[in-house]
């Protein structure tokens, strides 16, 4: 019978994956709680119209990536492609916009129908950030403190670099777009095919073509920049100062511009040349319309997602990890004999005492020397050995795995104390 296999461009995390998952979640959220953010979940499945009215109708997302499908009821939902939409429609249905400010984090799977390469997934996973209420820069440079503050803490920050641009209001952005198709509809016949395409749909795109032959075409055309308003070229401004002062690297790219149409102003990306053709690590910007144009008052707003999947290959190949990380357990407790039933107990004291200690118990018995190589491997520090004489004298063996000490033999109400070290070097990794 043919197997069942993963959906394409779904993948599978398996242990070993997962504990460098667990260690980055934990340096993500370590980090977004240094900056006072609190978390927001919302369903995975949102009625389709939300994308549609939020993303925009014309843009690649919309047009041909989203998984969306009627349900038993006939309604159209879609699974989420990003959570920007989703967090302004939890923000709003619970009143949580009302006269106040948010800093707000997620973290969750999304799912886009693309092809499937390295960096790129059909479900795949984001930390998203999104702040309400701040329409000043101050705001904007404090997301990219908190990027680069990240960047940083998982030893990435050599491999990365931040790309800002304004987009403008949207009045300043149409007058653009009037002036770049005006010029490139002059030279239609030099541009490539997806750009032709773009030229008509959503023009602004063609600024972030790959194609050399487009990119030379530009540089002859208008430039963005040129027809900033007065308030949106003040606030880049000052967002750049403000960056300066803070000491976050960055560059001005004039033609960086978002695949999702809520953006205005601020707009901004992490990219990194080490993961071929998957450039962005993190992505963002100021949507200060899309709350009214999701039916709320108007309210700004700045925010950021970062593609887990892209982030876990840059700290595998580039990062920091730390030593131990695929350690399953602290401590491997032997049973070697009759002693299941001591074992049992003395691990369930320990578990009691120390509730941050990883304590593997071994189960299915066999040798000393074939429990002792299962500690090993296990990556545990120490194995504690009860044995026959041990458990009848109340007493347990120490060993010390990856340090070179004498055995040790305590009795049992003793080593609690002695793995209260082990203990608090768990929780340390754990924070
Ligand atoms: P985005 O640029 O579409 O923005 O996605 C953000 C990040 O998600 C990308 O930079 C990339 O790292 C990752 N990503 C996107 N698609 C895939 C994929 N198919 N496979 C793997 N990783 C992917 C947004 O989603 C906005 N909601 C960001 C935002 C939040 N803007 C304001 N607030």
């Amino acid at each position: 019978m043919k197997k069942i296999q993963a959906i394409r461009g779904m993948n599978d995390l398996l242990p070993a994956d997962t504990a460098i998952w667990q260690y980055m979640e934990a340096c993500v959220k370590r980090a977004l709680a240094g900056f006072g953010y609190s978390e927001i979940r919302f369903p995975i499945m949102e009625q389709t119209d939300l994308f549609k009215r939020s993303i925009g109708e014309v843009t690649d997302i919309v047009e041909k990536e989203m998984y969306t499908f009627e349900d038993r009821n006939g309604e159209s939902v879609t699974l989420r492609p990003e959570g920007t939409a989703s967090c302004v429609r939890a923000c709003e249905e619970h009143g949580l916009l009302y006269n106040q400010t948010q800093r707000l984090w997620y973290m969750g799977p999304m799912f886009r129908y693309e092809r499937p390469q390295k960096g790129r997934y059909r479900q795949f996973h984001q930390v998203g950030i999104e702040t309400f209420g701040l329409e000043g820069p101050d705001i904007d440079a404090e997301l990219l403190l908190l990027g680069y503050h990240l960047f940083r803490q998982l030893g990435l920050d050599h491999c990365v670099s931040l790309q800002i641009n304004s987009l403008g209001s949207d009045a300043a952005r149409a007058a653009f777009r009037e002036a770049l198709v005006k010029y490139l509809s002059a030279h239609e016949a030099q541009l490539d095919e997806d750009s032709k395409r773009r030229l008509h749909t959503n023009p602004l795109r063609i600024l972030d073509s790959k194609s050399p032959d487009t990119q030379a075409l530009l540089d002859g055309g208008p430039s963005l920049a040129d027809y900033l308003d007065e308030s949106s070229h003040e606030h880049f401004t000052r967002l750049t100062q403000l960056l300066d002062a803070a000491g976050v690297p960055y560059s001005v790219n004039p033609r960086l511009v978002r695949g999702l149409d809520y953006y205005s102003r601020t707009a901004f990306e992490w990219v990194t040349d080490r993961l071929g053709a998957q450039s962005a690590v993190c992505a963002g910007g100021r949507y200060d319309n899309l709350v009214a144009q999701l039916g709320g008052r108007p309210t700004p707003a700045v925010g950021f997602a970062i593609g887990l999947e892209r982030l876990v290959l840059l700290v595998q190949s580039e990062g920091r990890l730390p030593e131990g990380l695929d350690a399953s357990v602290d401590v491997y407790l032997a049973a070697v004999g009759d002693v299941q039933a001591e074992a049992l107990k003395l691990a369930a004291s320990l578990r009691e005492q120390l509730p941050q200690l990883r304590l593997g118990m071994h189960c299915g018995g066999g040798s000393f020397k074939s429990q002792l190589k299962k500690a090993d491997k296990s990556g545990a520090q120490v194995a504690l050995i009860l044995g026959e004489d041990e458990a009848a004298e109340g007493k347990v063996a120490v060993k010390y795995l990856r340090e070179d000490r004498p055995q040790q033999s305590l009795n049992q109400n003793d080593v609690a104390q002695l793995l209260t070290s082990v203990a608090s070097g768990a929780q340390q990794e754990a924070k």
